[in-house]
């Protein structure tokens, strides 16, 4: 099989005054390749994110996508080159139904859509992630489980290749996180490459071809998920000394 490196981010750094958020972080995605960042609260995972799509300019460090260069790229160029997030805390457009808000989506794509073309892809993108019968729906109406489909929709609105995903599962009760962890690997089938923050276990374990572990802004493990979760110092990280 040959991989080709998607992403490739090394030496990173961020500081938020005197504290570390993010110190010498590195690693490489595959295309293809789904990876989970994991790392107790606090260890830097949504500020890589906020790295990699530009949403935060590092100290010191680079970002590659596709050999190209994009340290410091503003997110809306970043955005075009090909990397869409979801966030932490969901962000919707609430007043607005469904399609509108893949319709706003899609006028931020490299080609934007309006209209007519706008409204068919629109629709095509909420069957693709199960929200067609939502189409007229406010997004504030929708149940937890559909707004975050709704805000993965407006990312894979800017057709991206590689997605970021912030806890995008945390939340879901049992029945939802199975519908969840199904869309993913939809995603996944469908060639993206997926980087996902992510503290539920079961689906690490059943999405993830790769981990990379952090802990106060360092990376402390890159492997298997099976590797990483059996590794002491993982552990140790996650349960405080205390329990070593
Ligand atoms: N904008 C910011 N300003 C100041 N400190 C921040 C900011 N964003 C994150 N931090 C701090 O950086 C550290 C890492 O935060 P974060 O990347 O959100 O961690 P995680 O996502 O792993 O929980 C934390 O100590 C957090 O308080
Ligand atoms: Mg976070």
């Amino acid at each position: 099989m040959t991989s080709h490196v998607l992403l490739s981010i090394s030496g990173l750094h961020k500081a938020f005054g005197g504290l570390i958020a993010v110190n010498q972080m590195q690693f490489d995605i595959c295309e293809g390749e789904i990876i989970g960042l994991l790392g107790p609260n606090g260890s830097g995972k949504t500020t890589v994110i906020n790295l990699i799509s530009g949403a935060l300019s590092p100290n010191d460090g680079k970002v590659v996508l596709d050999g190209k260069d994009i340290t410091n790229l503003p997110a809306h160029k970043i955005s075009h080159a090909g990397i869409a997030r979801t966030f932490q805390l969901v962000r919707i457009l609430p007043d607005l139904d469904c399609i509108e808000n893949i319709e706003a989506g899609l006028a931020y794509r490299t080609k934007p859509l309006w209209g007519h073309d706008a409204h068919t892809a629109a629709y095509e993108l909420l069957e693709r992630i199960g929200l067609e019968k939502h189409a007229h729906t406010p997004a504030g109406d929708l149940t937890y489980i559909d707004q975050k489909r709704l805000e993965l929709g407006r990312a894979l609105a800017l057709q991206p290749k590689l997605l970021l995903l912030d806890e995008w599962l945390a939340g879901l009760n049992p029945s939802e996180l199975q519908d969840g962890i199904t869309l993913v690997r939809k995603l996944k089938h469908e060639g993206l490459t997926i980087i996902m923050v992510e503290h539920v276990m079961d689906a690490i374990r059943s999405l993830c071809d790769r981990c990379v572990v952090m802990n106060a802004g360092a990376k402390i493990a890159d492997g298997s998920p099976d590797a990483v979760l059996s590794d002491g110092e993982v552990i140790r990280a996650y349960l405080g000394d205390s329990h070593a």
